[in-house]
Parts: structure tokens; C-alpha cells; sequence
């Protein structure tokens, strides 16, 4: 039947790049290598179940997830996820949001209420950025950030001091996706002091604490901004760091003067109320059991995990010498390849994404000489 409707001037999109090639390499079975979608796998190739996060679940009360959590969130899970980022309990703007990529749209969406409608944003960069932007109504303005494979902070600093108009700069705190290539502190610490006294809007993306080199260390960068003074957001998640993908666990916060708090508090929650009314709540108990009472097997498993990923990069590194992926960070490595190269190794049930992006986290760490085998004759 056809209906007249404005609905049908949209025009079609292209699907999810990240989710297709995950499909395609899911559909490819078993013995395919999936260095497509950030998630952490196991050995045997199924999802990592961290057991410090199991065990807080199924310790849950039937009926904790079930009623109203208040607006901002489970206050426990708030202070155990402030203690994360910030090192310590602070009283500070936050609202419990739907996974990392939640957080993202709440704080651009403050930013915006703010009268911000520009982004600075470096690229390349995870994709769902762009689209994060575009869907909250936000201008995007594209910046290399890269040269000579590795972060160019000074251009970042110089493009910021030449806008004229107020900007959010989105950035990733660190395991950069995807090219696993973080700043340096001295580069972060030239960042923040640009940024002070200006109108830009500092915007850290968080979603890998613990991945890179420790869940504190990968928290100096917060540290660094708060000692510069500046005001600034930071979109945190648990997806990764506590292995809980489906279960939409992120928090928004924001770094402001103490006198702006409780308006900026406001916001939040009317963002929240808005928009999912309020975030799913299984994940934030889970985090803040794990925190609470199997901390210390958590940070274990994680420095295993960082482990695991550092040998996988030696490998790469000795076996593949140019692609130098050594002092890269997380989950992630961008390789050089083309389409066709891309294919070449889809042909060979190895599935990366398109544009180059490997998730070393999907391989088992007895694969990774296949893998790299397999790279070097499609170089
Ligand atoms: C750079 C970056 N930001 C944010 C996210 C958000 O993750 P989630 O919404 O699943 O918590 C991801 C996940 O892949 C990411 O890679």
C-alpha cells in the first residue's frame, strides 16, 4: 500500500560498518578469525567472562534490577565509577548513562543546551563518532590526528586557537580507536593549558580504562585536565573494562566551577529523563558489587588481560616489522591495507574492518602467527 508521508523524502544510510563485518565474520563460523567489533574475547574464540563481574551478578537480588532507579543513577554505582575516573570520591555532575556511547550523546547534548553546535573532531576516529554528532544536531569539523603515525597535538592546539566560535574537541582519553596511538602526557598537558580560559569544550571519550597501561595510569589524563583548571566532559563506560557490552552501563560527567554544579546536575538529569528516562540498571549494580567486594580479582584480571594483549603485539611486531605496532595501546591496531587487501583476507576467513582497524582482543593470542602469516601475503 502506498502512503503519503514526509518520512519518505529519508534518504537510505548505509548500514553500521563495525556491525556489518562483525556479521559477516559471525556468519563465516567458527573458525573464522573476527578482528572486526571491539569486544575482548576468550581462548576457545566465545566472549571473555570476567569472573570477578560473574560472580557480582549472580549475586544480584531478584528484584534489585527490577524497580526505578533514581534519574542520575544507582548512587553506588556512581561513586565506585567517580572513584575510577577521578582516583578518589568527588562531588561532581553525573548522570548513569546507556553505555559509553550514552554518555557521548548526553554531553554533547549539554554542550549543545550550552549553545555549542560545533565539533572540532580529530580523525580517523571511531566511527560512531560522526554519527553521535549528526544525529545530536552538532556541525562536525574534521581534523588530522595523525602525522607521521603519530598524535599531532601542536596542529590539534593551533586549529582550536583559530576558531572563532565556541567548539566541543572530542577526543579519546586513550586506547585510541582505531589506531591504538594515545598522546604523550607532555602533549595532553600542552592540550589542557590551550584550552584554559577559552570557550572550547574539552569532550574526553573513556571507554577503555584499564586497557592501555592501568586503570590509574589510564586515568592521568582526567588528573591532567583537572589540574589545569579547565572545565570539561568525560563520556566513561563499562562495556569493555568490565566485559559487560550488552548491558548499556556508561557514565556523563562533568568537570565544572562548584558554583555551576547543581544547574549542570540539572541538566543531566533532564537530558536522561528526556530522552531514556533512566539507564539500565543490572550493569551499575554489577560494577559496583565488583568494586566493592572483588576489586582486587578485577584489577587482576585486567592487568592479565593487558598482558595478553602486549605479547599478541610482540608477536605482530617481530613477524610484521613495518606495520611497528609496539607502544600502540588497547584493543586496537589500524593496518595499511586497501580494499582489496581487505578482501584478500576475507577470502581467507580473516575479517577486519574496513577501514583497517584490527581488534587483536578478538584473536586468540595461539592464532596471531596465522594472522600475521596471513597480513604479510596480502602486504
Ligand atoms: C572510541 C569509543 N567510544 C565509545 C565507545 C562506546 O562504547 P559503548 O557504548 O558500547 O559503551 C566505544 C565502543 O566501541 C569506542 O570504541
Amino acid at each position: 500500500m502506498q502512503r503519503e508521508s514526509l518520512l519518505a523524502s529519508l534518504s537510505a544510510l548505509e548500514p553500521d560498518q563495525i556491525f556489518e563485518s562483525a556479521k559477516s565474520a559471525k556468519a563465516a563460523g567458527s573458525s573464522a578469525l573476527n578482528g572486526t567489533i571491539g569486544i575482548i574475547m576468550n581462548e576457545e574464540g566465545g566472549l571473555l567472562r570476567m569472573s570477578s563481574v560473574e560472580k557480582s551478578l549472580k549475586s544480584l537480588d531478584d528484584n534489585e534490577p527490577i524497580g526505578y532507579p533514581p534519574i542520575s543513577g544507582i548512587p553506588e554505582f556512581l561513586d565506585a565509577a567517580t572513584s575510577l575516573v577521578f582516583g578518589k570520591e568527588i562531588t561532581i555532575p553525573r548522570v548513569a548513562t546507556s553505555g559509553g556511547t550514552g554518555a557521548l550523546n548526553t554531553l554533547l547534548k549539554l554542550a549543545s543546551s550550552a549553545g555549542v553546535k560545533k565539533v572540532l573532531l580529530p580523525t580517523p576516529t571511531w566511527p560512531n563518532h560522526l554519527k553521535v554528532c549528526s544525529t545530536v544536531g552538532i556541525h562536525i569539523t574534521e581534523t588530522p590526528y595523525l602525522a607521521d603515525s603519530l598524535p599531532c597535538i601542536d596542529s590539534i592546539i593551533e586549529e582550536v586557537a583559530a576558531l572563532t566560535q565556541p567548539h566541543v574537541l572530542l577526543m579519546q582519553a586513550g586506547c585510541h580507536n582505531p589506531t591504538g596511538l594515545d598522546p604523550s602526557q607532555d602533549q595532553w598537558k600542552a592540550l589542557a593549558k590551550s584550552l584554559k580560559g577559552t570557550s572550547h569544550i574539552l569532550l574526553l571519550d573513556f571507554p577503555y580504562q584499564g586497557l592501555g597501561k592501568g586503570v590509574q595510569e589510564d586515568a592521568e589524563v582526567i588528573q591532567i585536565c583537572m589540574d589545569a583548571g579547565i572545565s570539561f566532559l568525560i563520556a566513561w563506560s563499562a562495556s569493555k573494562n568490565h566485559g559487560i557490552y550488552g548491558l548499556r552501563t556508561g557514565v556523563a560527567f562533568a568537570v565544572v566551577s562548584d558554583s555551576e554544579t547543581e544547574v549542570i546536575q540539572q541538566h543531566l538529569d533532564m537530558i536522561s529523563r528526556s530522552t531514556i528516562s533512566v539507564a539500565p540498571v543490572t550493569g551499575q549494580y554489577a560494577l559496583s558489587i565488583t568494586q566493592s567486594k572483588f576489586k582486587k580479582e578485577w584489577l587482576d584480571e585486567l592487568a592479565e588481560l593487558r598482558l595478553s594483549l602486549d605479547k599478541k603485539r610482540e608477536v605482530i611486531s617481530k613477524m610484521l616489522p613495518t606495520l611497528s605496532c609496539i607502544n600502540t595501546n588497547g584493543l586496537f591496531i589500524k593496518l595499511p591495507l586497501s580494499a582489496d587487501q581487505i578482501d584478500s583476507l576475507k577470502s581467507k576467513n580473516i575479517f577486519l574492518n574496513p577501514n583497517g582497524r584490527l581488534n587483536i582482543a578478538g584473536i586468540p593470542a595461539e592464532r596471531i602467527e596465522e594472522l600475521c602469516k596471513a597480513i604479510a601475503e596480502v602486504l
